[in-house]
């Protein structure tokens, strides 16, 4: 290599998927839970991915509960983060994030079909209650490959040619991913729900008249 000049790096076509663990968690979970429980006892269900599951209405960023607007904040923090991290001469100043977000519930055999979320460019999920799993899938999100033409696999599954990508979740913790990635969820095999809060964003122009603004 000694002779050889690398002109070119980009990852193309890629698809980053960050995580983030939010400090002191414990009582905003707390305060979560309550929360969700308030609302799932006085709304219906929607009925989009959610399998047994209940899913709020996607109010997130209007609602007025303490707990509801601490964590919009926190997502605020970590969107402009991702955004700044995959675009670093992204300016802030001439930006808005619009958002929104909702409530998901899965009890003992909820979970989540296959499913992108069209129309944004980042998606994410904040994990209030993750039951220990005793199934080992219990609970999982899985990411699927949206490279169609992908039709090579490395024998050893590296992830650059691996046809899906799981992560499980762990309470206070939080993943942001492009809004073009189907991904889905196992089913919760545990009594105990599994509760968390997921959000789509954009980058608009500032100014742009709909939505919520969740940073600056
Ligand atoms: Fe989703």
């Amino acid at each position: 290599m000694s002779q050889i000049r690398q002109f070119l790096n980009e990852p193309l076509f890629a698809s980053p998927v960050f995580g983030y663990e939010l400090p002191d968690c414990e009582l905003l979970n707390q305060a979560l839970l309550a929360a969700c429980a308030a609302r799932r006892t006085s709304e219906q269900s929607m009925a989009v991915s959610n399998q047994i599951g209940w899913h709020s209405a996607p109010d997130l960023f209007l609602r007025k509960e303490e707990a509801f607007r601490s964590l919009c904040a926190q997502i605020g923090q970590v969107l402009t983060h991702v955004a700044q991290t995959t675009l670093p001469a992204f300016d802030l100043s001439i930006h808005d994030i619009q958002a929104h977000g909702w409530v998901n519930i899965n009890p003992k055999g909820g979970f989540n079909t296959p499913h992108a979320h069209q129309g944004f460019h980042w998606s994410g999920c904040y994990y209030v209650a993750v039951p220990d799993a005793q199934d080992n899938r219990s609970g999982l999100i899985e990411f699927l490959d949206p490279r169609a033409s992908v039709s090579m696999r490395m024998p050893d599954e590296s992830v650059l040619f691996a046809p899906k990508f799981q992560v499980r979740p762990r309470a206070g913790t939080m993943l942001i991913f492009p809004s073009f990635l189907n991904h889905w969820v196992y089913p919760n095999q545990d009594d105990d729900e599994r509760v968390s809060v997921a959000f789509n964003a954009r980058v608009e122009a500032r100014a742009h008249p709909q939505g919520a603004a969740v940073a600056p």
